[in-house]
């Protein structure tokens, strides 16, 4: 057997007294892509929040392996460092902070030298062509008065350039016109393709994206616990018939 990309083990959370996941089991390979999919305040982003180290939550059971290491005490800069990438469903701005900096610093931290300048806006350059982002949006400040496609965009550069070995968006897609899905989907997919051992969990609530992106798994997180997981045909029948019988099996379950 080899060893898993990323694995949460009976994973149980929780922040400021509220209990958020109760025991989440998700195992992600190489390569592979999963969705987490479900209603609104089940646990996703806590569970993307919670893989990338942040210290809001505390771990009250259970542990997070990635590549066969126990992270779940590692701080999250650490993380990143290692190729753990999360993207924010609610990124923060950092007025003072240019776009160009922003990456100087995360490229540099990843690759653990330090890039000029130069190397920085140069390898930007490149990646923004390919996703028809304009040049003028590296001297920009990070996320601050973004639309909602430009902070999108922008996740998809960040990713294309730090060669993650695990990718975690958060709702990439939600917000986006048909135009900009479009360039995040082939943004995405590209990077698959350029990327074939780098595994992702991809949170969302509809299945348009997940027609680009093909993801290798879908999972149903209801009320901190994963409760149902599939292929595709779950992604598509979620999007017909929507959360409720998966609601409704959660009730009756003990
Ligand atoms: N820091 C926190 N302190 C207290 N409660 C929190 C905290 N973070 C999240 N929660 C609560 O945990 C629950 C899950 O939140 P989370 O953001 O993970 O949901 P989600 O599945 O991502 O929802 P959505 O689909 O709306 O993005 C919610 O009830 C939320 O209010
Ligand atoms: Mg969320």
């Amino acid at each position: 057997m080899t060893t898993p990309l990323c694995e949460t083990r009976d994973l149980w959370v929780s922040a400021n007294g509220k209990e958020i996941l109760r025991g989440v089991d998700l195992i992600v390979d190489k390569g592979e892509w999963h969705a987490l999919m479900g209603p609104n305040g089940a646990g996703k982003s806590t569970l993307a929040k919670v893989l990338m180290g942040d210290p809001t939550y505390t771990v009250t059971r259970g542990k997070v392996f990635f590549e066969g290491e126990d992270i779940t005490r590692l701080p999250s800069n650490d993380r990143a460092r290692r190729g753990m990438f999360l993207s924010f469903q609610h990124p923060e701005q950092i007025p003072g902070v240019k776009v160009v900096n922003f990456m100087q610093i995360a490229m540099s931290h990843r690759q653990n030298i330090d890039l000029s300048m130069f190397e920085v806006r140069l390898a930007l350059m490149e990646k923004m062509r390919e996703l028809n982002i304009d040049n003028s949006f590296m001297d920009r400040h990070l996320n601050v008065g973004f639309s909602g496609g430009e902070r999108k965009r922008h996740e998809i550069l960040q990713m294309s350039l730090l060669s993650p070995h695990l990718v975690i968006l958060d709702e990439t897609d939600s917000g986006l016109d048909v135009d900009a899905l479009r360039v995040v989907s082939d943004g995405i997919t590209a990077f698959q393709k350029d990327s074939p051992q780098t595994g992702g969990i991809i949170i969302t609530h509809y299945k348009r994206i997940l027609q680009h992106i093909r993801p290798t798994h879908v999972h149903v997180l209801v009320e901190g616990r994963i409760i149902a997981s599939g292929g595709f045909e779950l992604a598509a029948q979620i999007d017909t018939h929507g959360f409720e019988r998966y609601l409704a099996s959660e009730r009756v379950s003990p």
